[in-house]
């Protein structure tokens, strides 16, 4: 297939539910198995109306919509001074992509949730960005409103077949700029498949290659387990980006993780560096929280991004939504805090 065109002006962000409109509840009308394709081959996937079940798309209120992230210099909730991080430049040409692990053994620390964030901020600043679910729940492609279960061809088939290369998989996001390479529970098998495999630990990296250059960052979430899928991930990434919640068992898992990431990096990927920590699920008004913070601060230092996501209902509502918050909420804390983060990880990407 060919390299992406810039996506067609029906898929940017403004256009989906942008009013307070009700969605609709499923019908049988709206063909969630074959995604419609685009002139230029990629399909796009449609909206996810299980929203519709829950709740209405709610107006921003004043106290959300405030201005939460402090300024340079001014003492941040990681109790340090904040940075000073520019806007990214635009790119005059894309690629070839910096890969980026989302890591975490812990399960619901917010993986999922950064990196569908994380990349709508990116491909927001300009940036193409490539999502690859890289768990068999598929919470990456149902948080983008893609019906997973009814897909033929995902992940799985893409790490085991050899047949099919990443353009067969991919699909076009609802936000421009963001493609997506999507998973469902079929991916579950992949890992007991994939150990009898020559190189078995690189077979992402292998199937990725030919599409990096279309790319300036492919984000990978992982599953909640430091198995062979996740090794996969570490083994083709240039570095890991680590979503903590912000709780106390989640410092002592950080530990383990680090002992992976070293591992991966000792026997197969000499440059896999730590892009750093986001702490999630932050509440300034608990002391627990604040604690955390102090102690995850005093231990990591500077690896821990200034940004940081603070608990709240928006993100939940997102997934049944199925869209970033970037798009279901842009003024809301949640969308201000992913997009300072994407600043801050282009900053730390350099030029
Ligand atoms: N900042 C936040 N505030 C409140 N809820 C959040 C926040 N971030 C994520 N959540 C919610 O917490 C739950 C877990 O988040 P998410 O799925 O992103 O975690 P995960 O680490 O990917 O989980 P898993 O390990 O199962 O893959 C989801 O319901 C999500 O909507
Ligand atoms: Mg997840």
């Amino acid at each position: 297939m060919s390299t992406p065109q810039p996506p067609a002006a029906e898929s940017g962000s403004g256009s989906i539910l942008a009013d307070s409109t009700p969605v609709s509840p499923p019908s049988a009308d709206i063909p969630h198995a074959s995604p419609a394709v685009q002139p230029d081959g990629l399909p796009t996937v449609h909206p996810h109306h299980d929203g519709a079940l829950f709740h209405t798309r709610q107006p921003e209120t004043s106290r959300e919509t405030r201005d939460i992230i402090p300024a340079a210099n001014e003492l941040g909730p990681t109790g340090r001074k904040t940075r000073e991080v520019p806007d990214p430049t635009p790119l005059p040409s894309h690629g070839p992509a910096k890969i980026i692990a989302m890591c975490n053994q812990k399960g619901g620390v917010g993986k999922t949730t950064s990196t569908i964030n994380l990349g709508a901020s990116l491909a927001a600043y300009g940036r193409r960005v490539l999502l690859v679910d890289l768990d068999p729940q598929g919470a990456l492609s149902a948080g983008l409103g893609v019906a997973h279960h009814e897909l033929d061809l995902t992940v799985y088939n893409l790490l085991v077949e050899p047949k099919i290369s990443a353009d067969d998989v991919i699909m076009r996001t609802r936000v421009d700029n963001l493609d997506l390479l999507p998973s469902n529970i079929d991916l579950s098998a992949a890992e007991i498949q994939l150990v009898t495999e020559v190189g078995r630990e690189q077979t992402l990296g292998r199937v990725l290659h030919p599409i990096l250059d279309r790319y300036d960052y492919v984000l990978i979430d992982c599953q909640p387990s430091l198995g062979l899928l996740t090794v996969n991930a570490l083994t083709c990434a240039d570095e890991v980006l680590i979503p903590m919640e912000c709780e106390y068992f989640s410092l002592r898992g950080l530990a383990l993780l680090n002992d992976t990431v070293e591992k991966v990096r000792d026997r197969l990927n000499p440059r896999l560096k730590l892009a750093g920590i986001v702490v999630t699920m932050f509440d300034a008004r608990t002391l627990h929280s604040r604690e955390v913070m102090t102690r995850v601060v005093e231990v990591f230092g500077d690896v821990v991004y200034d940004t940081v996501i603070t608990r709240t209902v928006r993100f939940p509502e997102t997934s049944v939504a199925g869209e970033p918050i970037t798009t279901w909420a842009p003024k809301s804390s949640g969308a201000q805090a992913y997009r300072a983060l994407a600043r801050e990880v282009i900053y730390r990407s350099g030029p």
